[in-house]
């Protein structure tokens, strides 16, 4: 199905940090919406992407500054709901009538409480039924005087208008932010919006499927593209849609650097090559990487060399694909958070410990990124769609560098055949007990101290072992998982009696921060 035949939510984009939740909290109640940056909204555009509803999103520019960044002013006299988060709520004020302060005393940053002074508007249905709603704010200015029409529902210390509304043109804005973690109850309020302006609730992850392909397609044209595939969902939900998009114009490039676990590189062209038919070329350089990384301690180093010769690497192969014009990525949202631009809205940027960062300027290829909208959660449930196996889709996520960063000193193929038997036990147990789909990332490290042991009669030394296994909404902070004392002691025996090499093992019970998840 097109989206044309969806009803539309245009988010006019005035340059938040959290524009893009906004957007996921519309998915999430199947609402089509399209994020555009102010700059190109004029009233022709609106008129011809026809939405049924607006929402003006936060910002960080003062309405109270010169050629402040503003909505057409048609947009107030189309009949519209228009919703105004923070800047798009002054903004709304400026324009419509009302008058906006800068901060002084006013300013709030943070966790605010929202009371109640009317709830007799649809927008608050399920609002204040506990009493005041905690809403996270973040804010200078604010609004001092309300337009004409407008009437206070919820105010807070710092800012009095909290909550306003126009109902009977649709008109409603809100001072703190709906759609982050902190106002627990804010999906309520955009829910109650979308019923406001009377949405059906069309819009699925099926959907979002189709409009992904039709893009691909009129982006890629005839073109080839290229895809480096590591093995982990996000390249791999990349890589089916791009090949559900243009079939066999896709190539992809797995390089196995000796540095994968076990059986992943079967794992990876079974998956792709016998399941998908997806063309794969296996490049195997374990010789190149173990070669240059031999004698090599230090973690930044190890980084460097890999991160080098995965370009290089990548870059042969890629050669013989042909004229290839298009690099595709599986670059996420959380990936790209830092490179949206005020000014011109997302912009190329890759994150520098990204596998083939670099390259596009080297081949002169143009990217390719259909997941870049899109969080972790909702790239599996595009998976889903897809048809990749649900064990693939949940898998842990992989670092590029692979094994090298949980073998803190020198690596040796001896180290990596102790590590991959150690980490495929672990993760064994932790399947066995059903709790790998509760673990964000779970892994073995081996450390670079053989320590002194008994076994049977006689005496060991052998290495350390490391189990590290955190949760995490996005890998950015992470908990330590809360394993059982007999879940660990019953791993370390099964680890040391299984794995030859190893006779200690240590649990690590760093979050992140101050620890990072890999060692390295
Ligand atoms: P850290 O160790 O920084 O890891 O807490 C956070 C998440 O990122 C993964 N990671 C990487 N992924 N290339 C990648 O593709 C890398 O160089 C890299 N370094 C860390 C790590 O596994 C965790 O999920």
């Amino acid at each position: 199905m097109s989206t044309d035949t969806h009803d539309r939510l245009l988010i006019i984009d005035f340059g938040s940090q959290v524009t893009q939740l906004i957007a996921r909290r519309l998915r999430e109640l199947n609402v089509y919406c399209e994020i555009h940056p102010y700059q190109k909204v004029t009233a022709a555009s609106l008129r011809a992407f026809s939405p049924k509803a607006v929402i003006l999103s936060g910002g960080p520019a003062s309405v109270l500054d010169d050629a402040s960044p503003r909505p057409p002013a048609a947009l107030f006299t189309m009949g519209l709901p228009v919703l105004g988060i923070c800047y798009g709520q002054q903004v709304m004020m400026k324009m419509l009538g009302g008058t906006v302060e800068r901060g002084g005393g006013n300013a709030e940053f943070g966790r605010a409480y929202v009371r109640a002074t009317d709830t007799q508007t649809d927008l608050l249905n399920g609002w204040f039924t506990k009493g005041d709603e905690q809403v996270w704010m973040s804010h200078g200015d604010h609004v001092s005087a309300i337009a004409p029409g407008f009437q206070v529902y919820g105010t807070s210390p710092g800012a009095p208008f909290a909550i306003i509304a126009d109902p009977a043109r649709r008109f409603y804005a809100v001072q703190f932010h709906p759609e982050v973690h902190h106002t627990p109850n804010g999906t309520r309020l955009y829910e109650n919006f979308i019923r406001i302006a009377g949405f059906r609730g069309d819009w699925s992850m099926g959907a979002y499927k189709d409009e992904a392909i039709r893009k691909i397609r009129a982006r890629v044209g005839n073109a080839k593209v290229i895809c480096g595939l590591s093995g982990g969902v996000d390249s791999s939900v990349a890589a089916v849609l791009i090949h559900e998009a243009i079939g066999n114009q896709l190539t992809c490039v797995f390089v196995d650097h000796g540095l994968l676990r076990q059986d992943e590189a079967k794992e990876v062209v079974s998956m792709f090559r016998d399941h998908y038919n997806i063309p794969l070329i296996v490049a195997d350089e374990q010789e190149l990487f173990l070669g240059a990384l031999d004698g090599v301690s230090d973690p930044e180093t190890k980084r460097k060399i890999i991160g080098k010769l995965f370009i290089d690497v990548f870059q042969k192969h890629a050669s013989a694909v042909g004229d290839a014009k298009f690099l595709a990525q599986g670059t996420l949202y959380p990936d790209v958070i830092e490179s949206v631009s005020f000014a011109g809205g997302p912009s190329v940027t890759i994150k520098s410990h990204h596998n083939v960062g670099g390259l596009p300027e080297k081949m002169g290829l143009k990217l390719v990124e259909p997941l870049r909208e899109l969080f972790k959660d909702e790239v599996r449930a595009l998976g889903r769609e897809l048809g990749l196996p649900a064990a693939f889709i949940g898998r842990h996520p992989f670092p590029g560098p692979g094994l090298a960063i949980r073998c803190p000193g020198e690596i040796t193929r001896e180290k990596l055949a102790i590590l991959r038997q150690a980490d495929a036990v672990f993760i064994d147990q932790i399947r066995r007990h059903g709790l790998y789909d509760e673990i964000w990332q779970a892994f073995a490290a081996i450390l670079p101290v053989r320590t002194v042991g008994v076994m049977g009669d006689g005496r060991t030394y052998d290495f350390a072992c490391a189990l590290r296994a955190v949760t995490s909404v996005d890998g950015m902070t992470a908990d330590v998982y809360p394993f059982s004392h007999a879940f660990l002691g019953e791993t370390a025996t099964r680890l040391i009696n299984e794995v030859r090499g190893i006779n200690r093992v240590t649990y690590d019970i760093t979050s992140k921060p101050p620890g990072t998840i890999e060692w390295e």
